[in-house]
């Protein structure tokens, strides 16, 4: 497996504090509810140096905590927003000043999205995650439905509780009826919970996401969810490969759901932290069941920052490995051309096709081929000069979500 030599997708948790106390809370800092990014400035141009603002990232994701509670908040996001690089914030939608942080992202040119925690249909479905007063759920709903009229692109994410798998069709009309763009569900990722779906529940409200999304109903799987536990469209970890969080005092870590950190944004720099003795043992906790397994590439072994957090053998939903690929068919009209979604970086094992916060790894020959996928040449030239091999990897960057298709 290569792995990209920095991270370009980067989750910077600005505060710790929050107007929510979830007991299920992802963020296994967040209980230092004081922490907070003070240089902030210093903090973005390690990420984003000022020579050369988008060495390093394809997508900034302002997070925490609540991060529209920062005392700079408005500020911070009119920073990041010069640098040129897609940006978006994570957030529970309880904002003490909806129109003002409305005009804020109204202003900027390189936000790309609010995602908006909606736990539920319900005032107490959502409650039920949040341990927010009952009225909370109303007042998010608001919020969302304010963004979305004053044209921000938003999505709501719902983490998938015992109590809210039965409401998931519900929660995708209301997330519509709001305005959002999609509804995204993840799965819990944490410690242990009662709040947690059986296997059973969740296997189902899998099932349902694919077979609405393959309705071309606006919704989809957020994290990974192993093929081995049900066959779906997401995507794995990508945390500790392109994706990194850090922390209010600069701590990086591979991902929010963990404490293990690879080093610190203040005392080094991100490549030297990112090829590091301890990033490389992160890495490799990989079950070795999963070295057997035809799902790997994409896989990539499930959620390594529960396994490597609660020391456990695997992913929590991990069952045997698959032996055998399933072949998929993927119908595309010869005189299409393909779109590149993504952005060339260079690498010392070849290039890395970068699209947000996911990367494919190419080897140095495929350059003419990733080249000629320009929007401008169809599939049977590529076809000709590049042969079958080609047609297979064009498929696999759609599937992956890094090129689409003009007509
Ligand atoms: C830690 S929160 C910080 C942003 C904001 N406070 C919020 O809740 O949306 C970041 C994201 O993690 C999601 N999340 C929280 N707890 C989770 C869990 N146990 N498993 C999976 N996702 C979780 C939230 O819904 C949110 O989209
Ligand atoms: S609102 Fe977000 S940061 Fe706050 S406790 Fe809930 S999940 Fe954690
Ligand atoms: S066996 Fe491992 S790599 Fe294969 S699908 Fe399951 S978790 Fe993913």
């Amino acid at each position: 497996m290569y792995f990209p030599s920095t991270p370009i997708s980067y989750a910077v948790e600005i505060t710790y504090n929050c107007n929510h106390s979830c007991p299920g809370c992802a963020n296994v800092l967040g209980q230092h509810r004081q922490a907070e990014l003070q240089n902030w400035r210093e903090l973005f141009d390690c990420i984003a140096p000022p020579d050369n603002r988008r060495k390093y990232a394809e997508l900034l994701r302002i997070t925490g905590g609540e991060p529209t509670l920062h005392p700079e908040f408005g500020q911070i996001i009119r920073y990041i927003d010069t640098f040129g690089i897609p940006h978006a914030t994570f957030t529970n939608g309880r904002w003490n000043d909806p129109d003002t942080l409305i005009e804020l992202f109204q202003g900027c040119q390189n936000f790309v999205g609010l995602l908006v925690s909606l736990h539920g249909s319900t005032a107490e479905t959502h409650q039920a995650f949040t341990h927010d007063a009952l009225e909370g759920f109303e007042i998010i709903c608001d919020n969302i439905r304010l963004a979305a009229e004053a044209r921000l692109e938003v999505f709501t994410n719902t983490v998938l509780t015992r109590d809210n798998c039965g409401q998931l069709d519900d929660i995708i009309v209301l997330s519509q009826r709001l305005g959002a763009e999609y509804a995204v569900f993840n799965r819990y990722l944490g410690k242990p919970h009662p709040i947690e779906p059986d296997e059973q529940q969740l296997r189902q409200t899998i099932r349902r996401i694919e077979a609405l999304q393959r309705e071309g109903i606006h919704c989809r799987i957020g994290d990974c969810i192993p093929p081995c536990f049900e066959k779906n469209s997401s995507v794995g970890s990508n945390g500790g490969i392109e994706h990194c969080a850090i922390s209010p005092s600069g701590m990086v870590r591979p991902e929010n759901l963990t404490s293990y950190t690879f080093g610190n944004l203040f005392e080094q720099p991100i490549e030297a932290i990112w090829q590091s003795e301890r990033a490389q043992w992160y890495r490799q906790q990989l079950p070795e069941k999963c070295l057997e397994c035809v799902e790997l590439p994409r896989c990539r072994g499930g959620c390594r920052s529960v396994t490597v957090e609660y020391e456990l053998a695997g992913d929590p939903l991990m069952q045997e490995p698959i032996y055998t690929a399933e072949p998929e068919i993927l119908e595309l009209d010869p005189t299409w051309k393909p779109v590149p979604f993504f952005n060339i970086r260079p690498e010392p094992f070849g290039y890395l096709l970068a699209r947000y916060n996911w990367s494919v790894p190419v080897a140095h020959e495929a350059k003419a081929l990733v080249e000629a996928i320009n929007g401008q040449t169809t599939l049977a030239q590529l076809h000709q000069q590049f042969g079958d091999d080609a047609l297979d990897f064009i498929g696999q960057l759609y599937r992956e979500g890094c090129v689409g298709f003009e007509e």
